[in-house]
């Protein structure tokens, strides 16, 4: 295959990642966007083999073939509810990619002299350090999403002085790796690989868990800007430009989950740069046990069926529940009869960004009837019901009323301000962010406890 052929391939497949991340931007665009972007990996990884790689045929198809086996078997387990930490363990993969491939070019390569070898040893040392954050900050995100290690953010005393003490340390045996690269270097390489593990972990550590949405997102940054330090130490055009794709649109996200829920984007990566600690573990129940109202579901269903207005507010419960199949055969009821529902959808319901829009399609809950947050939030006071199923945390007025709240200035949906609310949930218990919720002791709202799916049902039986 000629240099040509493979040049105008990989401008092709670069086309067809812009492309995807085009049609990714809308529901209905979606589903095209993700085939270009298939069509596009098809192209890079086929026209690579046979342009490309000229031994170890055996080691690349025995590669491909085992994680073929091991990505199908997990996208066919995977619930959608643990998609999340899924994400996480795979930019774990492409760090530790980018440290293999940043070691293995360090160790091999070349004679260079000059500006060359100081590029290299550059490149070779920045990419393994990008990797290697990646690598053990995603490995923790894994087990903080996953629930296997406490949500609370580690705040050790002098963390910033750490911090920095880490990041002039790695700056130091950088400019030592310059001069050393050509003779080996290992052990600069060594020092710094470490103190990137170290800073991964800790920095994934010190965040806290009502902020894990901006680390899923930055996570995916860093795995970006890994794959593109990997394309320079490659010298493969394509890698770079995919890696600076998705650097880039996963810094994106990081600012757009930022503003959707009121953090600056250094507060949140550096653990709290100038705002003062907050606990970051419950601050106790918002209220007195004897303000609960509950209901049961025949009643709910006349609250609904009685109301004009209604607005139904999902959240991380309703994915558990798989209930959104039900919440649609109730919504078109409720519409047949007349009465307008509407669907608001906070920024980071659930626990990934668009999960709720994802289950809602999948269930085929036409377009025009979901609404953002910022849309639908002044319209409360014209609701009649609001029903909140499975959500929590972005329903939490002690976000607007408790300054020290770990939740405090995030913007929350709020139903409140409407004439009734009705809140499913199995318990009292607190959502993600382990926070007490004040909207279940307000004196319009009344909870309906139980499965939301099963509650659904019945709910779905009583208007019929
Ligand atoms: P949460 O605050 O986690 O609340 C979900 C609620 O659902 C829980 O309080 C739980 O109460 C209830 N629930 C669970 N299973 C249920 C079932 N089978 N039937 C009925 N209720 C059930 O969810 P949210 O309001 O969607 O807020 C999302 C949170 O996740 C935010 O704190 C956000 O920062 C965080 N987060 C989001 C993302 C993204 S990108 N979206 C990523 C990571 C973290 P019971 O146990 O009492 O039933």
């Amino acid at each position: 295959m000629t240099s040509g052929i493979i040049t105008a391939s990989y401008i092709a497949a670069s086309a067809l990642f812009i492309m995807a991340l085009g049609g990714l931007a809308h529901q209905e665009s979606a589903r095209r966007g993700n085939f270009y972007g298939m069509l596009g990996m098809a192209i890079a990884v086929g026209v690579t083999i046979v342009g490309l790689v000229s031994n170890n045929y055996g080691l690349l198809v025995g590669g491909i073939v085992v994680g073929g086996i091991i990505g199908y078997i997990l996208a066919q387990r995977v619930e959608m509810t643990s998609m999340p930490e899924l994400v996480a363990i795979l930019h774990s993969l492409v760090g530790l990619a980018a440290v293999f491939v940043g070691w293995a070019n360090a160790l091999e390569h070349a004679p260079l002299t000059g500006v060359a070898q100081s590029i290299h040893a550059v490149e070779t040392y920045l990419g393994i350090l990008i990797g290697a954050m990646t690598f053990s900050g995603s490995v923790m995100a894994y087990l903080k999403l996953s629930g296997k290690i406490g949500g609370r953010p580690l705040q050790l005393p002098g963390r910033h002085l750490f911090n920095i003490a880490l990041g002039v340390i790695a700056l130091y045996f950088m400019i030592q790796y310059m001069d050393t690269a050509a003779t080996g270097g290992v052990f600069e390489l060594t020092v710094m690989t470490i103190i990137a593990l170290v800073f991964g972990v800790h920095m994934v550590a010190a965040i806290g868990g009502a902020d894990m949405p901006v680390v899923v997102s930055m996570l995916n940054s860093y795995s970006g800007w890994a794959a593109a330090a990997m394309g320079f130490m490659l010298g493969n055009d394509l890698l770079i430009v995919v890696g600076a794709l998705v650097g880039s649109s996963g810094a994106i996200l990081s600012y757009i989950m930022c503003k959707a829920m009121n953090r600056k984007f250094l507060n949140v990566i550096f653990g709290g740069i100038g705002q003062k600690a907050s606990s970051g573990g419950p601050a106790g129940p918002a209220g007195n046990a004897e303000d609960i109202r509950s209901v049961e579901s025949d009643e709910a269903a006349d609250m609904l069926l009685n109301a004009k207005e209604v607005m139904i507010l999902p959240g991380y419960g309703m994915a558990v529940a798989q209930a959104q199949h039900t919440v649609f055969e109730i919504t078109k009821k409720l519409r047949d009869k007349g009465i307008n529902v509407r669907f608001g959808i906070h920024p980071v319901a659930g626990r990934m960004p668009g999960h709720m829009n994802v289950l809602l399609a999948e269930a085929k809950v036409p377009y025009d009837i979901v609404y953002e947050m910022e849309e639908i939030n002044e319209d409360f006071p014209n609701v009649d019901v609001s029903i909140v199923i499975g959500a929590n945390d972005i329903v939490n007025p002690a976000a607007q009323e408790v300054p020290d709240s770990p939740i405090a200035g995030m913007p929350v949906l709020e139903p409140w301000n409407g004439k009734q609310t009705i809140v499913m949930k199995r318990s009292m218990g607190t959502g993600y962010a382990g926070v007490d919720n004040p909207l279940f002791y307000k004196e319009n709202t009344r909870m309906l406890f139980g499965d939301a799916k099963e509650r659904l049902d019945q709910i779905l039986k009583a208007i019929s």
